[in-house]
């Protein structure tokens, strides 16, 4: 039989080449697709049993954002590791880098924004929604484009789709108050229509200068809008969720938008799933 501790040796080497050879690829992180440990778990499930547990409905629970559901969903989870060198809390400056030609203050940029003419949507908006949450936020979440409510408060998701919202935040153990939220959008599009290209166009650099102003560890795209617009790519949102990107230097995380759980609870089940890359991502980077 051979040595167990030449055998670990090997093991440990190998894994060390295969990250290696993920980070020398540019990859900030490995996703391990698996069953985590839960301080309570005494050992395998039979097969049957845990294959049960991965395709149970969440019927029973009322809504699988609320915490008492969560463990009942938390047999598969895919763990994110930081590969050597992106440990780091701040992304590589290189990637993110705060713009000349904007503020470099939030409150002064969100100043600007109140004012900004550059589109057609400042004739028929009441307020600019800028953003809510904390500056020191490590979780920004982006959603499409402000709504009703949104407009007449000048403040993101505070609507049907925010309460949704925020107990998506909840579900990961975080207050809305310790994330960063905002849009791509600062105006309403009329009737909630999605934004048009050129809309996106001339408002993203605003959301630019937030996120390098807030320099957040992970961002949470909402919605197809979000993450199209982030990412510069028309994929559908059922290939791009389940996958962890990167903007700039940034983890970037799709998932549904809470306005599409709404309309189809069916939905949920992936969008905890993500949530559960979110909060293990959050945590493999030492920011929760
Ligand atoms: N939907 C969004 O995308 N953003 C909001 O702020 C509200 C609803």
């Amino acid at each position: 039989m051979s040595d167990p501790r030449e055998e670990l040796t090997g093991l440990a080497r190998e894994a060390r080449v295969l990250l290696e050879r993920e980070r020398a690829r540019g990859r900030a992180y490995v996703t391990l697709a698996g069953r985590a440990m839960q301080p309570a778990d005494t050992g395998p499930r039979p097969r049957d049993e845990a294959s049960r547990a991965q395709v149970a409905p969440l019927a029973s629970s009322p809504d699988p954002f609320t915490p008492h559901s969560f463990t009942a969903d938390s047999t598969t989870r895919a763990s994110t590791i930081a590969l050597p060198g992106f440990e780091s809390l701040v992304p590589s400056p290189a990637g993110l880098s705060v713009r000349e030609d904007l503020p470099d203050d939030l409150g002064t940029l969100a100043r600007l924004v109140s004012e900004c003419r550059k589109c057609r949507l400042c004739e028929t908006r009441t307020n600019t929604v800028f953003a809510d949450g904390s500056v020191k936020a490590k979780l920004l979440l982006i959603g499409e484009a402000p709504g009703r409510d949104e407009d007449l408060k000048g403040l993101p998701f505070v609507g049907r789709a925010g309460q949704l919202l925020d107990k998506m935040i909840a579900a990961i153990q975080l207050r809305r108050d310790e994330v960063y939220i905002c849009n791509v959008l600062k105006c309403r599009p009329p009737e909630n229509r999605t934004p048009l290209q050129d809309e996106v166009d001339q408002c993203m650099p605003y959301l630019e200068q937030q996120l390098a102003l807030v320099r957040p560890a992970l961002i949470c795209a909402l919605g197809l809008s979000a993450v199209q617009a982030l990412l510069k790519t028309k994929s559908s949102m059922a290939s791009l969720r389940g996958r962890t990107f990167e903007y700039k230097g940034i983890p970037l995380i799709p998932t549904y938008h809470p306005a599409a759980l709404l309309r189809n609870p069916g939905l949920k089940r992936e969008a905890w799933e993500d949530l559960q890359r979110v909060r293990d991502t959050l945590k493999a980077q030492g920011a929760s």
